[in-house]
């Protein structure tokens, strides 16, 4: 069987990481056009750099841990890992963390930063600010930005996901509010066969593309999905 699995902001919610669409329309209090667009990085490059380093600091906090929906996740690949594809919308590293091997990262990654010259990309721990030496060369500053896919800008690794989904025989949906394209639509792209199920708390916007849909927290209905697989 191949099974696609994607994932967005709610499967880390309970591992105390904020989702993008708050009840206030905020994310960690900022307008999400203001934080994740080229236009807000060329505006204000400090408040943007800023806020990344907050969220970079953040997920390395000690009490920020993979939770039981990102085990649940792992532990299904490692049991079947033929045809298996995660792919998240998140830029933390908690399905990393569980034990998960075979996933994309569609929109970056914070412990990442990128050359805006070249594109070369670099593991990133600590902060980001317009006068942080270039790795390669310690002489040029300022050239780093966030690893982050923004609002206008390419998703990555879209053929990679494109031909998984084309044959999947089981897609599952967990925490993501179907606002954002790409993603949104690769429920549409799974031929007429697939099985399409939706985690999430509430309603999404294209919870009506989905066979089956269920309701409640990511760490309760994620592990208790999976086993329903293996049985
Ligand atoms: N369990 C299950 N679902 C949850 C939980 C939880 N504990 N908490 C929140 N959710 C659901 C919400 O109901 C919502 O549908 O997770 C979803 C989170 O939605 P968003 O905040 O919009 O996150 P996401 O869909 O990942 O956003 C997509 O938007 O800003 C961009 O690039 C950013 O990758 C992000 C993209």
């Amino acid at each position: 069987m191949n099974i696609v699995v994607l994932t967005g902001a709610g499967i880390s919610v309970e591992s105390g990481l904020r989702a993008f669409r708050g009840p206030d329309g905020l994310w960690e209090g900022h307008r999400i056009e203001d934080v994740c667009s080229p236009q807000g990085f060329s505006r204000d490059p400090d408040l943007v750099y800023d806020f990344y380093n907050a969220r970079r600091r953040q997920l390395q906090e000690f009490d920020v841990q993979p939770n039981a929906a990102h085990l649940a996740v792992a532990k299904y690949e490692h049991e079947h890992p033929n045809g298996f594809l995660l792919i998240t919308q998140n830029v933390d590293n908690l399905h990393e963390r569980a034990g998960s091997k075979q996933m994309l990262h569609l929109h970056g990654e914070l412990l990442s930063a990128r050359c805006i010259d070249t594109g070369r990309t670099y593991p990133w721990r600590g902060d980001i600010d317009r006068f942080t030496p270039h790795p390669e060369n310690p002489e040029l500053k300022g050239r780093l930005r966030p690893d982050i896919v923004w609002f206008g800008e390419m998703p990555m690794h879209m053929s990679r996901a494109e031909s998984a989904l084309k044959k999947c025989d089981l897609f599952v949906a967990i925490g993501t509010s179907g606002n954002v394209y790409p993603a949104a639509g690769f429920v549409s792209q799974t031929p007429k066969s697939c099985r399409r199920v939706e985690i999430n708390f509430a309603d999404t916007e294209v919870s009506s593309s989905f066979d089956e849909r269920l309701t409640g927290l990511a760490t309760e209905t994620v592990p208790a999905f999976f086993e329903s697989l293996v049985q």
